[in-house]
């Protein structure tokens, strides 16, 4: 697989899945196509790409580190592209509406809920996910921190738990208590393991990110 990531950052739109989908229908309901609404389906074009409703598009972008060519349905979530055609089973499929943050990716070193994001969104752009975290088979700081604390318990929220801290650490070295808080704001824990995990970003946050 080769690496492409020139189209990385340069598509700042977020909408929701939700939204998309009706806006699909509507525009299905009246034309049989999507027109307003097309959307960047190859990282090497700079021009949109008019794609139907439900349409199967080819798409690329790169997942921790590496370039992948998939292809999807307009209407399939960037969750379902990553754990029924990539492999990728780290973001956990829980509510699937954005309520518990057990698939949290980064989408270009932001977190976000992969049960909300369409895979077409991610055209060109940077996911990186758990199975990222380990590099050279050395485990990140965050992830050394979490086993050190004891910050997890069945592990379901985890995999999120983790790229949301990554997210925080990444953009705040030293966050202080509120600020890990509200970074973590969007990921549920039924275990109950918040303060272990607060304990863990501390850790990472002291040490420097060693
Ligand atoms: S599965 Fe995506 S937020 Fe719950
Ligand atoms: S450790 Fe069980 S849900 Fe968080």
């Amino acid at each position: 697989m080769q690496q492409d990531s020139s189209n990385a950052g340069k598509n700042p739109s977020v909408f929701s899945r939700r939204g998309f989908l009706k806006g699909a229908g509507a525009a299905v309901a009246a034309t049989g196509v999507l027109g307003a609404a097309a959307l960047p389906t190859d990282a090497r074009s700079s021009e949109p790409t008019t794609v139907k409703a439900d349409e199967v598009v080819p798409l690329r972008f790169t997942l921790n580190g590496k370039s992948v060519e998939v292809k999807v349905r307009t209407g399939y979530t960037l969750l379902e592209t990553l754990r029924d055609h990539l492999d990728t089973t780290g973001p956990k499929l829980a509510c699937d509406y954005g309520a518990c943050g057990a698939c949290t990716v980064l989408l270009d070193g932001t977190a976000v809920n992969a049960c909300l994001v369409l895979a077409v969104e991610c055209a060109g752009r940077k996911v990186e996910s758990v199975e990222g975290l380990e590099q050279g088979g050395k485990l990140h700081p965050i992830q050394e921190a979490f086993m050190a604390e004891d910050a997890m318990q069945c592990g379901f929220c985890t995999s999120g738990m983790l790229m949301s801290c990554k997210a925080l650490l990444d953009r705040n070295a030293h966050p202080s208590h509120n600020e890990t808080a509200d970074a973590l704001a969007g990921n549920i824990c039924r275990c109950g393991t918040y303060f272990n995990i607060y304990k863990a970003v501390d850790r990472v946050a002291k040490s420097g990110g060693k």
